[in-house]
């Protein structure tokens, strides 16, 4: 029997396929609700990034793993990643994100640090070298006393960080740190399930970050915002934005059929951070966003996502929006790590079949 159209775009997205097993995360898309190992978003989201990791890595790794040993392992890690940035000069043709793909992929294999922590601790200290080597500033070494949010913003900055704005970005970072089985997170699972080892997994995992469905899309919101500019143009622009055929930006997800959890939480941090008239622009932009495309795209519940007060907090942060998919890997990197330990741990070579369509050979196939 012939497929319809609709079966077979579910069926080459993968849809409703269960790939994996895991006790790290479940995305509920029709309640809107996200479960990390046993706890909703709502009570994690206050975690450090530490006390998120032990959550996470506990059963996956052979060293102790409550928050304060990660914090001192952590600290050590950042130390060791920031000695191999060594004098690699920056790539003036690469975007940020092809350079923390390069940085990341000349880690070798044979590094004595356990590779988990030097993945988490690479991740946030190469960005920040990143950020500053485009501004001409020269890097600045991590503090292995502090936490990995406030060291992480304090090498970018230069400055010693306010409690809030750590606070605000450790939020982001925890919120965004594991997801089921996104499109990176797969990629991460496909890669350690052939044994190639975690960096590599790590770096094929940003790789498909990297792309504008994914982690690509929070700079584009804030394109988006500044190109509207006004309140009266809000509609005209969605409109003829959706009449060409255009995605807005921080709207629609795979999973969710509802708002995704992770937009509320992030909404919080962003209104806590920043003055009223940025956000409340951004809300108007939301709300007539979503009654357009209620209109354009009716034959799909679309909400926002994740992605859309993600750039608004991290533009209070004042992180350049060239960084925004840096930034969300320096979260989504814990979440990563845990996937590849839990594959190398448990799953076998993921390797499934495609369905051959294309020209019969002389001698038939067997039906
Ligand atoms: N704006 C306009 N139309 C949209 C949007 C959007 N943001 N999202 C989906 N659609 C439309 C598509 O054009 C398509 O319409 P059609 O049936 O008329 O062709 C329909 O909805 C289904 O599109 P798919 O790509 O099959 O839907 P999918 O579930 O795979 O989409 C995705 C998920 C890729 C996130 C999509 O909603 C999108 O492109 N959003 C914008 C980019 C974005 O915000 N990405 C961040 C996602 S969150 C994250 O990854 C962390």
């Amino acid at each position: 029997m012939s497929q319809t159209n609709a079966e077979v775009r579910t069926q080459s997205g993968l849809d409703n396929v269960i790939a994996a097993e895991t006790v790290l995360s479940h995305v509920d898309g029709a309640a809107g609700r996200l479960i990390v190992r046993g706890f909703d978003l709502e009570e994690v989201a206050g975690y450090s990034v530490e006390a998120m990791l032990a959550l996470l890595w506990d059963g996956f790794v052979d060293h102790a793993c409550t928050e304060q040993d990660i914090r001192v392992a952590l600290g050590k890690a950042r130390v060791e990643a920031f000695a191999t940035l060594g004098k690699i000069q920056p790539v003036a043709a690469l975007s940020e994100v092809e350079e923390l793909r390069l940085l990341l992929s000349r880690l070798p294999d044979a590094s004595p640090t356990p590779h988990h922590l030097l993945a988490v601790a690479a991740t946030a200290v190469f960005t920040a070298a990143i950020v500053r080597r485009r501004r001409g500033e020269t890097p600045i070494a991590p503090d292995a006393k502090l936490g990995h949010a406030e060291d992480f913003l304090r090498m970018i900055r230069g400055t010693s960080v306010s409690k809030a704005h750590a606070r605000a970005l450790e939020a982001y970072l925890v919120t965004v740190a594991d997801h089921g089985l996104n499109a990176s997170t797969f990629t991460a699972r496909v890669i350690a399930s052939t044994r190639a080892g975690l960096l590599s997994a790590v770096v094929g995992a940003l790789c498909a970050l990297k792309g504008p469905l994914h982690g690509g899309a929070p700079g584009p919101v804030l394109d988006m915002l500044d190109a509207i500019g006004s309140e009266a143009n809000i509609r005209p622009w969605l409109d003829d934005a959706l009449a060409d055929g255009e995605r807005l930006m921080g709207f629609g997800h795979r999973v969710y059929r509802v708002r995704d959890p992770r937009a509320d939480v992030l909404k919080r941090v962003a209104s806590d951070l920043r003055e009223g008239g940025r956000i409340r622009f951004a809300e108007k932009v939301e709300a007539v966003a979503l009654e357009a495309l209620a209109v354009h795209k009716a034959n799909r519940k679309l909400e926002t996502n994740v992605e859309f007060y993600t750039a608004l907090v991290l533009e209070a942060l004042g992180l350049p929006r060239t960084t925004f998919t840096n930034v969300f890997a320096v979260g989504r990197v814990a979440g990563w790590t845990a996937h590849i330990l839990e594959q190398e741990q448990s799953g076998r070579m993921i390797r499934p079949q495609s369905r051959y369509v294309g020209p019969s050979p002389k001698q038939p196939l067997a039906a």
